[in-house]
């Protein structure tokens, strides 16, 4: 499947991952999952905005009574790089209190947004919480965390795509591409 013709395309030095890609590992992710959880019933919980795209395609390669759940975490802002500081700016709409828990992200970049959200739902008395992220930057980690589930492991870039955004945008393209440097260069 080759990439679009699109102009958005023009914003990125190169593509990183095609949207075939993305579906066959996003498939096998899917069974993967379906193996690990069988006899339960998990909460998927995809973090907002940026495992949207990834999170709808997920749950419909698994084979499981699943239910579904969201939550709005802030980090960035409109960077390219983490602040450190995480605010929940919606939270469950449920008790996830002896439930199985996958938490679902785009990225695993220097780990401050999981470690302080696996925190905060270990306290509520999960009976097993995992991490699902789509994308893993492991040479960027500040703080210990252990990524359960991902697709791929990618070099230190800021990638757009598939759900990923900068500044809010990119999210709609179908690929993971590594965003021109000329495009955060003078913000
Ligand atoms: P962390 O708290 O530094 O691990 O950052 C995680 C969040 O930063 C992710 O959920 C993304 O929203 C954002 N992020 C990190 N790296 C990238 C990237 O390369 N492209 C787009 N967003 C990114
Ligand atoms: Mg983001």
């Amino acid at each position: 499947m080759e990439a679009k013709n699109w102009k958005l395309y023009e914003d990125l030095e190169s593509i990183l991952y095609t949207e075939a890609q993305l579906k066959e590992a996003v498939a096998a992710l899917g069974e993967r999952i379906t193996r690990d959880y069988q006899g339960k019933k998990p909460v998927m919980v995809c973090i907002l905005k940026g495992a949207s795209v990834f999170f709808c395609d997920l749950i419909r390669q698994i084979d499981l009574p699943v239910e579904i759940d969201f939550m709005v975490v802030s980090s960035y802002g409109n960077g390219t790089s983490s602040s450190g500081e995480v605010e929940i700016k919606k939270d469950l709409g449920r008790s996830v209190n002896g439930r199985d828990v996958i938490v679902v992200e785009d990225i695993v970049d220097s780990g401050n947004t999981l470690s302080y959200l696996k925190k905060v739902l270990d306290s509520r008395g999960v009976a097993s919480l995992r991490i699902c992220s789509l994308l893993d930057k492991p040479s960027r980690r500040r703080v210990p965390l252990t990524v359960d589930y991902s697709c791929f492991e990618i070099p230190d870039a800021f990638v757009v795509g598939y759900g990923l955004d900068y500044a809010e945008l990119y999210r709609n393209l179908p690929d993971i591409g590594v965003l021109s440097p000329r495009i955060y260069a003078d913000k």
